[in-house]
């Protein structure tokens, strides 16, 4: 069944807290922010390199990965935020899905790159205390919502994965185990 985008936009906002002022906010940092998100990606690169488990999935793709991860900082700080947004960050995950890294890399990633965009936001907005902390909730609630919808990518690709083991197992045809579904959603 297609995904409902407009549905997991929602969800994960409800959770993020990515509200229109929030996501106006980082629009308008933007054209401050970004011309140092290529700082921040190096930084997040060398310190995913000196972790074991993470380096190996690196090897021979690090420059590549550098100028795609640039871009989705772009995104960050560009909007929109919508569906097409949660559309792209699923296939996003799901993109690390199919090169099977575990799941923690995503949260852990995602929090390497907050801790590193905090300090950049104090360094830039750090005399204005107000304007700073909203710019900081809006930065968290923004990953969050990207983090969220990855792991989606991850939670539903697992279950598919369960349902291919027990159509093996059981030798049921995946028609009939739809129309079972079917049926048992009509009750
Ligand atoms: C916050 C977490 C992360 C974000 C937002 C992110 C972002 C991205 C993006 C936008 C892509 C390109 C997807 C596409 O082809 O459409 C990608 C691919 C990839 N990322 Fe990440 N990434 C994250 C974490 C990581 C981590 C922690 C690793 C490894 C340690 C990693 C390794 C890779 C690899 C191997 C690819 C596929 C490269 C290829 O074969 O084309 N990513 N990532």
């Amino acid at each position: 069944m297609a995904r409902d985008f407009e549905k997991l936009t929602q969800y994960a906002k409800s959770f993020s807290g990515l509200t229109p002022e929030r996501e106006a906010l980082l629009v308008e940092v933007g054209e401050k922010i970004k011309p140092k998100l290529a700082g921040v990606t190096e930084d997040f690169y060398r310190y995913l390199l000196s972790i074991p488990e993470a380096s190996s999935f690196l090897e021979g793709r690090v420059e590549s990965l550098k100028k795609t991860h640039v871009r989705w900082m772009e995104g960050l700080f560009s909007g929109p935020f919508d569906s097409s947004y949660t559309e792209h960050m699923y296939k996003v995950g799901d993109v690390h899905v199919k090169v099977n890294l575990p799941v923690e890399f995503m949260a852990g990633a995602m929090t390497l790159i907050n801790n590193r965009l905090i300090e950049l936001i104090i360094e830039t907005y750090g005399d204005n205390q107000k304007y700073c902390a909203d710019i900081l909730v809006a930065v968290s609630a923004v990953t969050g919502l990207s983090l969220i919808v990855m792991q989606q990518s991850y939670q539903e690709s697992s279950l598919a994965d369960e349902l291919e083991k027990f159509l093996k197992i059981s030798g049921m045809s995946r028609a009939l185990f739809a129309n079972l579904a079917a049926a048992y959603r009509d009750k």
